[in-house]
């Protein structure tokens, strides 16, 4: 019988709290400032992707959720996949006996359990799904920062979903982008408390796609310039210390802080990027009423908005705090919805992405 050589992986999302926007170099995907996310719980939000080598396929091929993708030569595609595939001749040459599948052509097919090219970030899950079918398909022993950095040329934030927990994207400083890569800044059980609630606003693909619209924000934005040097460095610093602390206070408002600035130089480029709606904006006063609430009384901030290039609200609180927010954003809400069934809570019955060791 002939061998099959097929494998299936999946990557979750991740939400990034200091966003990535800009590219230093389009083509290796290097970026104008790091930035830090948390991977969302697998089992909630992921891309799901099979590889298979068969001497028998006449060219590479991808299937995005039943539809067939183009793999434009010299495309980020054709980038993740040249680049898996060397990395298996290399391996092939230290053991004769490993089959040559490195010859044979692909086929690829990947869904994403949750909307797609809405601001949920299905770019990082798909590619971190990518590289980790074809790592298991080449039976590779590369590492996850490995992988990151061929993930990175796929999609910039998928680097950060070859880890889970708390993780930075360093932006590196060589020109040649192999200090750009993933790095866990606590793992999941450091902090288990924290949820992500994921309120979909609307799961309709975005006008702009993350990859046009940050080129557009590097070309006309003078905004940019004043936040890549003067504002991401030391919050990055500052939310790698209330991680490491479990501030959630610090955290929160460092959260919300870059998510406001983000969509500031959006609306700083020329022309405008909007990519928060009427109920986004919603969202985001009904956190502030309920942090202000908390704080009137005595405590502390109690939950963070974030909104990556899309509507979409990610919410992060701490466990105790779920059941009261997800009780508020559907009894507030739908006074907000221009239009019926225009938003809801990912996934009905589980609205609560708890997050991977
Ligand atoms: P998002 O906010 O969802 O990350 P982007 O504009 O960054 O949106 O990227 C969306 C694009 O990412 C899709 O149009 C598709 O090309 C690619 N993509 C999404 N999911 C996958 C996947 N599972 N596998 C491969 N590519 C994917
Ligand atoms: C707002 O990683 O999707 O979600 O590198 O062009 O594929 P490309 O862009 P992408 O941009 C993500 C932007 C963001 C912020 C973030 O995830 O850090
Ligand atoms: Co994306």
């Amino acid at each position: 019988m002939m061998a099959v050589y097929e494998a299936t992986a999946t990557a979750p999302v991740n939400i990034a709290c200091i966003k990535y926007w800009g590219k230093r170099d389009t083509k290796l995907i290097l970026p104008v400032n790091s930035s830090l996310s948390v991977t969302l719980n697998q089992d909630d939000l992921c891309a799901t992707t099979t590889a298979r080598a068969d001497l028998a396929f006449e060219r590479d091929r991808l299937w995005l959720n039943n539809k067939e993708e183009e793999i434009k030569a010299g495309g980020r595609l054709a980038t993740c996949i040249a680049g898996m595939r060397s990395l298996r001749r290399e391996f092939e040459k230290t053991d004769n006996s490993l089959p040559k599948i490195a010859e044979y052509h692909v086929h690829i097919a990947s869904k994403n359990n949750f909307p797609t090219a809405a601001g949920l970030a299905s770019s990082a899950a798909g590619f971190a799904a990518l590289v980790s079918a074809l790592a298991q398909l080449y039976k590779l022993p590369t590492t996850p920062s490995e992988l990151s950095i061929i993930a990175r040329q796929g999609s910039g934030s998928a680097c950060r979903s070859l880890f889970g927990g708390y993780v930075a994207w360093e932006m590196g400083t060589k020109d040649d982008g192999s200090d750009s890569r993933a790095v866990q800044v606590a793992g999941r059980e450091h902090w288990p408390e924290i949820h992500a609630l994921i309120c979909v606003v609307s799961d309709i693909k975005k006008g702009t796609s993350s990859t046009s619209g940050m080129q557009r924000t590097v070309e006309t934005s003078p905004l940019l310039q004043h936040r890549t040097s003067n504002i991401v460095p030391e919050r990055m610093t500052a939310i790698s210390k209330a991680i490491k602390e479990r501030d959630f206070p610090t955290f929160a408002q460092l959260t919300m802080a870059d998510s406001n600035q983000f969509h500031a130089v959006c609306l700083d480029t020329e022309p405008p990027i909007f990519y928060m709606n009427d109920v986004s904006r919603a969202i985001i006063a009904t956190i502030v009423e309920y942090n202000r609430a908390a704080v009137a009384a005595g405590g502390e901030v109690k939950a963070a908005y974030t909104y990556d290039a899309g509507p979409n609200a990610v919410i992060y609180t701490l466990k105790e705090n779920v059941k009261e927010i997800i009780e508020l954003v559907s009894h507030y809400l739908p006074h907000a919805v221009p239009f019926k069934d225009a938003y809801g809570l990912f996934a009905g019955t589980q609205p609560v992405g708890r997050l991977p060791a």
